[in-house]
């Protein structure tokens, strides 16, 4: 029994058959997917989540599909990692990494939201899986398509780190790289979109990539015992991920799961590109949008096709916006890996300095609990830290050389 009742206009409130739409035909509004919350609540008890696999779907009856999951079977419920060495650094009780960096199969958060667009495409016989992206979308859209034995067609900025554009290519897909930045991808995607025909998981089946991200706060809410956190920090780029965060805490709040005070969700960009939190300063209801200049190049996203939900999300939620420099985001990316043992790229760092920076504002209180969404994985973007780290020391096959090198090491101590 399905519990997808249709897809819902975001601002006009006129509601859709769930088809390949994605904007309202009467205001041009975003259109998200809408359920029966009284079936869903009959059907998603704790024991139901409890008694199966641990992958995203688990939480199916709030998920847009209609027939079988077709793929994500071991995407999803990432590690939530208690922080301790970390919460010290930070002068804080209690902090969370959701470490979305070891998602399966590609590492980053966008496995979930593949996960659910995929299989939307193989229900409306897409032909061809295609996407618009900074790097992380374009290696899981691939790996999808691979899988699910589809044509697959990724379209990306042509000054991507090398490990982004190797992590798509392994798949097979054909890649576009096209001379300009993510806003101007984007663009091209849509038109081509419009005219082809093809499953674009970010643009025409955009209502259905969305919700997957809700699953990333249904995890937290389970992984932390059934209860919210008070703070959660969630990178920015499209403005997919943050208000699908809140609208995931609110549905388990609204069919029971969880009591409680809904979670501050707070926003971080890359200062050199801070659209959303360049308006939230500026008390703006959408954002001006600008021309990334940041190593965080997934995220850099001038002009985000979701910034308005993400502002009207912090500001409900009470939440704040963060922009932090280049060199906080390899800070950052150094101290997680340091105290923590997670490696994560400059998106990450982005959110953890933006955590490090809400927590000096005296935003989060030392005893709050915090939640900080790890999205991608360091191993794709080595070349930011390559330079800044220890070299290893070379020594000889004589064990002789090993104990000078002891000694001296010692001497110096
Ligand atoms: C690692 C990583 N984190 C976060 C984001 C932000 O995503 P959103 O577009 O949902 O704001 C992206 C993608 O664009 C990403 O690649
Ligand atoms: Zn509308």
């Amino acid at each position: 029994m399905s519990t997808l009742i249709g897809l819902q206009c975001h601002l006009c409130q006129a509601v859709f058959p769930a088809e390949a739409t994605y904007v309202c035909s009467k205001c041009l509004g975003p259109l998200e997917p809408i359920y029966d919350y009284d079936l869903v609540k009959k059907m998603l008890t704790k024991d139901v989540i409890a008694s199966r696999a641990k992958n995203l779907w688990r939480y199916r009856e709030l998920l847009p599909i209609t027939g079988e999951p077709q793929t994500g079977f071991h995407s999803g419920f990432t590690p939530l990692v208690r922080c301790t060495r970390l919460a010290e650094r930070l002068g804080i009780r209690e902090l969370y990494i959701k470490d979305d960096s070891v998602n399966h199969p590609t590492l980053s958060y966008k496995d979930r939201v593949v996960s659910v667009a995929a299989t939307r495409a193989k229900e409306f016989g897409c032909r061809v899986l295609a996407c618009a992206s900074t790097g992380n979308l374009a290696n899981s859209v691939s790996a999808h398509a691979a899988r699910l034995g589809m044509e697959c067609c990724v379209f990306i900025p042509d000054n991507l780190e090398a490990g982004k554009v190797l992590g798509s290519a392994i798949f097979g897909p054909t890649i576009l790289a096209i001379a300009g930045n993510y806003d101007d991808v984007n663009r091209l995607c849509t038109q081509v979109a419009d005219r082809y025909g093809w499953g674009f998981v970010n643009i025409n089946l955009r209502s259905y990539y969305a919700e997957g991200a809700k699953t990333l706060a249904f995890e937290v809410a389970e992984q932390l015992g059934w209860r919210f956190p008070t703070h959660l920090v969630s990178p920015v780029a499209g403005g997919t991920l943050l208000p699908r965060i809140a609208r995931g805490f609110r549905e388990f709040k609204q069919i029971g799961l969880v009591d409680g005070e809904l979670p501050h969700i707070h926003a971080a960009q890359a200062a050199g590109c801070a659209p959303v939190v360049n308006a939230l300063n500026a008390g703006e209801d959408y954002p001006d949008p600008v021309k990334p200049d940041t190593i965080a190049k997934s995220i850099a996203i001038g002009n985000p096709a979701d910034g308005y939900q993400v502002i009207q999300t912090v500001r409900a939620t009470g939440g704040s916006g963060t922009a932090v420099g280049d060199d906080e985001i390899v800070d950052a990316i150094r101290v997680l890996a340091e105290t923590e043992g997670i490696f994560t790229e400059p998106a990450g760092g982005t959110t953890l300095a933006g955590t490090i920076d809400l927590v000096r504002r005296g935003v989060i209180k030392p005893d709050d609990s915090a939640v900080v969404c790890i999205t991608g994985n360091g191993y794709k973007t080595a070349e930011v830290v390559a330079n800044k780290l220890n070299e290893p020391v070379r020594l000889s096959r004589a064990f002789k050389e090993f104990e000078a090198w002891q000694e001296s090491r010692r001497a110096l101590a």
